[in-house]
């Protein structure tokens, strides 16, 4: 564990000013208290490409320079980076790439799905020479999924959901048609629809294909699931790949307030973002890709905090922060990631400082993102956010000695 005191990440924060003169120094007064607010445009100019293994669409995904610049700070190759909320696994992967081991957790086990694979990397030979045994049957969907799919598409689908097993390639297959199964280019098995991440249901997308007229096309699921590899491991050498298998990871699908498998004292980092209030619906989102890989969604819907109001969303982040608090080693970081709901009438970080520091942490300060909406979008991942947030703020805990 580095020695990071809560002063050398205050003065790590304030280079931003020294470094880039237009970081800002602002003031969060809550009470009787202030904390800094440092404002900016963060990891732009000298941002370093992020590696293609990240590119897996996800409702609400933050880009990795996100979690890469806080790991950085406060973690050193060893020690364990931990996300509650994890997704798309952004935080985790970055994570894992940097040498750090990792604890994941989603209440969706669509997370682990796409996850996982990517730390147990096939090369493409592996993956090549597996899609070529995979023999397709004739079986069609026990759902219709006419609009989306072109027949003989829909039983190449079917065979790789009933054919593909629990191992290293066919773990990466599954994730790579889980990401593949419906989007709005020829790179995916399904005709025109929306964004990968946001599959429409069977009825608006019968109105999509009504209004412009179209079926969908035979897509060859073999052919896309390749290229996409290929695209995925564009940044992947054979080292990398032997480094990331050695990482030691732990996956749970719980929910984040009750995660009694993650021992006390045992994490060094957190950098995570929980849902925003009711802003995105993960489980309608998601329900195609959870058809394709047995996950019963509504169950799962029931089961992922969805919240009207700060006050409900507030009770259950702060169960959540006294989870964190439990598990963070003394001497350990938390930054938690929210955005500005209701265009900026909501500012969350301002309901997240109390609930950490209830839970026995101390807030080192507020870092926004502050930009227009269009660069937002491009920067931070969150094109798929049309309402609701257009500002990023992570409030940085720090648990004491
Ligand atoms: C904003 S997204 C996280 C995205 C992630 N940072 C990434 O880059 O992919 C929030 C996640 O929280 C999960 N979630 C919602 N309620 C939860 C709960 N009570 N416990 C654990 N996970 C939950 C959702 O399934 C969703 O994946």
């Amino acid at each position: 564990m580095p020695a990071v005191s809560i002063e050398r990440a205050k003065a790590v924060l304030s280079e931003f000013v020294l470094v880039n003169q237009e970081t800002s120094i602002d003031k969060l007064v809550l009470g009787k208290e202030n904390y800094t607010k440092f404002v900016n445009e963060f990891w732009t100019a000298k941002q370093r490409q992020a590696n293609s293994i990240h590119e897996i669409s996800y409702r609400a995904c933050y880009k990795p320079q996100l979690p890469r610049f806080f790991i950085d700070i406060f973690t050193e190759k060893g020690d364990t980076v931990y996300d509650p909320f994890a997704g798309r696994g952004t935080t985790l992967i970055e994570a894992a790439l940097m040498g750090r081991n990792i604890v994941s957790n989603d209440v969706n086990p669509l997370s682990v799905i796409l996850t996982k694979p990517r730390l147990n990397i096939p090369r493409i030979d592996e993956i090549e020479g597996r899609l070529d045994e995979i023999e397709f049957g004739q079986s069609e969907a026990d759902i219709d999924l006419s609009m989306f799919f072109d027949k003989k598409t829909e039983y190449e689908i079917v065979s790789l959901k009933n054919r593909l097993l629990d191992s290293d390639v066919d773990n990466w297959i599954r994730m790579v048609s889980t990401n593949r199964l419906t989007g709005h280019s020829a790179g995916f098995f399904s005709g025109y629809t929306l964004p990968p991440n946001q599959a429409a249901s069977q009825k608006s997308q019968k109105l999509i294909n009504a209004r412009l007229e179209i079926v969908p096309p035979y897509k060859n699921t073999k052919e896309i699931i390749l290229k996409k590899s290929k695209s995925l491991l564009r940044n992947i050498n054979s080292k990398l790949r032997r480094e990331l298998k050695t990482i030691n990871s732990t996956f749970s699908s719980l929910d984040s307030r009750k995660t009694s498998h993650i021992q006390n004292d045992s994490i060094n980092l957190t950098v995570t973002s929980p849902p925003f209030l009711n802003i995105v619906k993960y489980a309608a989102d998601n329900w195609l890709r959870c058809w394709f890989n047995d996950i019963d969604a509504s169950e799962v819907e029931s089961r992922i905090s969805l919240c009207r109001t700060v006050e409900t969303w507030s009770e259950i982040m702060g169960s959540v922060f006294d989870e964190l608090y439990r598990i963070t080693i003394p001497g350990g970081w938390v930054a938690f990631e929210v955005g500005e709901v209701n265009n900026g009438k909501i500012k969350l970080d301002e309901h997240v400082v109390p609930l950490g520091l209830e839970s026995g942490f101390v807030c080192a300060g507020v870092m926004v993102n502050s930009q227009d909406f269009t660069k937002t979008s491009n920067i931070w991942g969150v094109n798929n956010m049309k309402i609701g947030t257009n500002t990023n703020r992570i409030v940085l805990f720090h648990k004491p000695k």
